[in-house]
């Protein structure tokens, strides 16, 4: 698997921590040189990655910045000496949890901003040379929050609005072999999930089919099939990843 994809750049936001640092692990497992971007974390955790073996380059990524964007990508690819990009993560994302009555004008937006602006952003930088490469891989992190959860309608609808721009991407990429595909993690324990109310993760742990909260790693799974030649012919498809959560 590694030989398969050494020549290969995969740009994973995000990725200083939680699920976005074990997608980077595991693609880098797999042999892909990767750019870790985020707004922080990201150099100590390229450079624990690079201690495991791993080509990674960690620098700094604000998703909801278009000139951050731009540069994150030229120099991500400057430092493996390409010049295109083989997969994109857009998996940065942030909560705001709040009843939509008490919800602020700043909690919407940021949340917006960060998946919505920041999937516009990212991909805006990758599609052209995914197109001359007649290659491509777009993964969007969406989250089960998108068939809607209480204390989230920014989230929700940012999850949901990357499921959209998922499926129209797929269909107006597909043309040049480029797969767009969104997962939707469940209850996954990260730095993000950890500051959710006891009270509210007990919930959760009651619903689940699979009686565990879910690692990274789980997401990374597929996040590294999706992203192999074995998922060439998968497209436009939301997963979940949720051990059978619902909300
Ligand atoms: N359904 C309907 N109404 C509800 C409700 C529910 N499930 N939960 C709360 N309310 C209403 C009720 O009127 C409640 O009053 P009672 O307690 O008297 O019943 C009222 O809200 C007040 O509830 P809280 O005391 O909890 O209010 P709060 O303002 O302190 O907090 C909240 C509200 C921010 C929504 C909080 O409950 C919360 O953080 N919930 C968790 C939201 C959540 O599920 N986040 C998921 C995080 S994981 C993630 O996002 C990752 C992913 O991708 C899946």
């Amino acid at each position: 698997m590694g030989v398969q994809h050494e020549n290969s750049l995969a740009l994973v936001t995000g990725a200083g921590s939680g699920i976005g640092l074990a997608i980077a692990r595991k693609l880098g497992e797999k042999g892909f040189k990767v750019a870790i971007g985020d707004l922080k974390n990201y150099e100590e955790s390229a450079e624990n990655l690079r201690k495991l073996g791993l080509h990674v380059v960690g620098l700094p990524l604000d998703v909801t910045n278009w000139d951050s964007c731009s540069e994150f990508v030229e120099a991500s690819m400057a430092h493996f000496k390409t010049d295109h990009v083989d997969v994109l993560v857009n998996n940065a994302g942030i909560i705001r949890d709040s009843l939509f009555v008490k919800m602020s004008r700043e909690d919407w937006d940021a949340v917006i901003k960060v998946h919505l602006y920041g999937a516009f952003n990212m991909t805006k930088q990758v599609v052209e040379s995914m197109i001359s490469k007649g290659h491509g891989r777009i993964i969007n992190m969406s989250s089960l929050s998108w068939t809607g959860n209480v204390g989230q309608a920014n989230y929700s609808a940012a999850k949901a609005g990357l499921v959209g721009f998922t499926k129209t991407l797929s269909k107006e990429l597909g043309r040049y072999n480029i797969t767009v595909n969104a997962i939707a993690p469940g209850f996954i324990d990260t730095p993000m999930t950890r500051t959710v109310p006891d009270k509210i993760r007990e919930k959760f742990m009651e619903r689940l089919s699979i009686k565990r909260i879910g690692e990274p790693e789980d997401v990374a799974n597929l996040v590294a099939f999706l992203a192999s030649d074995e998922a060439s012919y998968i497209t436009g498809e939301l997963i979940g990843v949720t051990g059978g959560l619902t909300f």
